[in-house]
Order: structure tokens, then sequence, then C-alpha cells
């Protein structure tokens, strides 16, 4: 494994490398995590300023979390929806989405439900965690009521109902100990069949999506990781830039002109 950061001397040659692997790559895939978001001003799960730092997931992101106080999972959800609401894509964010619009050679898999990605009008996109902007059947009373429905509002008034049976309405988001929607999960796995598979601003911790890259790995691809630190991806990838992913993106973005 190349380790590169962009901290220190210039590492023109790695990214070149990199460069010269995605210009000639038939499928490129690219998981990306909440580190893509923070200099859109979203904040992260984990490290120095990460929300699991102040809050207890279990007491936050569970279904048995919602059953005992809906109330108290819409405040929270309502603030990161605020929160959210004021954040636009950043240049990571756009120069993957770039890469998306020119062909279909490149996926990519988000576990962020920020959907930043789509307000960079990014094609082909798995939302693996769902979307915050998205709500759903709490009781999961119907088809339509189960598979969920865009509500942009903010703030939100109160705990939201369902629009078919007035039931609760829950963030259509993938809580802990929630299986990932099947048809996500496939595409996420498909896309592990690649040429370079790039993992981008996870901290490669929370599965199925940190097994992605080791797949990738099994599959052939040459995998990377850019991250603002090292992770357990780290040890997998071919190359690793620990650098933010805002400044490493656009830079390969200009090597691949
Ligand atoms: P984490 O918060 O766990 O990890 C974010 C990673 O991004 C950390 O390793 C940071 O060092 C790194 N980072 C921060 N700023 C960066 C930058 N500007 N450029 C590059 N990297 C940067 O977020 P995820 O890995 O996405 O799950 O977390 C995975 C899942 O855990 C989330 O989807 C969520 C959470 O609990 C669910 O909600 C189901």
């Amino acid at each position: 494994m190349e380790r590169s950061n962009l901290a220190g001397p210039r590492p023109a040659e790695p990214l070149a490398g990199l460069a010269d692997r995605l210009r000639t790559a038939r499928r490129i895939s690219v998981l990306t995590g909440a580190g893509i978001s923070a200099a859109s001003g979203v904040p992260t799960f984990r490290g120095e300023d990460g929300l699991w730092r102040q809050y207890r997931p279990e007491e936050l992101a569970t279904a048995r979390a919602f059953e005992r106080d809906p109330a108290l999972l819409w405040e929270w959800y309502g603030w990161r929806r605020e929160t959210i609401a004021r954040c636009s894509p950043n240049a990571a964010h756009d120069v993957l989405a770039r890469w998306s619009r020119g062909g279909d050679r490149t996926t990519v898999v988000t576990q962020n439900v920020d959907d930043l990605h789509l307000k960079a009008d990014t094609e082909r996109l798995v939302r693996l965690h769902g979307s915050i902007w998205e709500l759903s059947c709490s009781i999961g009373c119907c088809a339509e009521g189960r598979s969920g429905w865009r509500d942009e509002r903010v703030p939100m008034p109160g705990v939201p109902r369902c629009r078919h049976c007035d039931a609760p309405a829950r963030p259509a988001v993938v809580w802990f100990g929630e299986m990932l929607a099947e048809a996500d999960l496939r595409a996420a796995v498909q896309a592990t069949a690649c040429d370079v598979f790039l993992t981008v601003g996870t901290s490669s911790v929370v599965y199925p999506a940190a097994g992605l890259v080791e797949q990738a790995h099994a599959n052939g691809a040459f995998t990377a990781e850019i991250n603002a630190e090292a992770t357990p991806a780290t040890v997998v990838v071919d190359l690793a830039i620990h650098a933010p992913a805002e400044v490493v993106l656009p830079e390969i973005d200009r090597l691949l002109l």
C-alpha cells in the first residue's frame, strides 16, 4: 500500500498514477461517507467533532428509540434537517457528479442521507442509508407507506404523520440494527465489480458499506482511500491519501484533463 499526505510535500506521483488508472478504467465506483460533506458544513458522526461524541446512537438512531419517544427523535432529525438545509455541495461532490454524467462508467454509492450528491446532479447514485428528506410510515401500513415520500419541510411541525394511515411517520433512513434496502445493497455489491474503487470520507467501520472496498479489492479492482485520517480500510487499499476530499478530488480531476 502506498501512502500519501497532501499536508506534506506535494505527492504529484501517486495522484498522477491514480488519474492514469481512472482515465483508462471501464468502470469506476466511489463509496462516500460523511467526510465528503464535512466541507459543506454537515457534521460527521465520528472523529473530533463527530455527532456520536455528544449523542448516543442507540438513543437516537434505532427503531426502539423512535417507538419510545417519536417527538425526541423528530427534534434531533429536525435539527439535522435544518443544518443540512443550509448546506450546498462542495468541490468533491461536484467532481463526482461530473464524472457520473460523462457516460455510464461511474457509480457513486453513498452512506450519506444529506442528498448533497443529488443536489450536485449525480447520476446512478445508490443511497445505501436512505435520505433525511424522505419519510416513511413507522408501522409500514401499505406499500406506499413503506417505500416513503419526500417531505422537505424545515422546520418540521412536530411529529409528522403517515399520509396513508396517520401513524407517526419516521425518517426514511436506515437505523442501527435495520437491514439495507435489498435493491440498494445489490447495486452496491454490483459496483464492486469495477476497475477502480475509491472510498472517500468514510471511517470504514459500519458494515455492510465498510466491506465493499474489500470486496472490490478481491474482485481485482485498484482501490484507493481518500480520507482525512487512517481507517481500517487503509491496510486494505492499494493507495491511501490522507487529506481532505474537497482538495484531493479536484486535484485528480485536473490531472484527468
Ligand atoms: P464517519 O463520521 O464515521 O466518518 C467520517 C470520516 O471522514 C472520518 O474518518 C473523518 O476523518 C473523515 N473526514 C472528515 N472530514 C473530511 C474531509 N474534509 N475529507 C475527507 N475525509 C474527511 O462517517 P461515515 O463513515 O459515513 O449510519 O459513517 C458511516 C455511518 O455511520 C453513517 O452512514 C451513519 C453512521 O452511524 C447510519 O446512519 C446508518
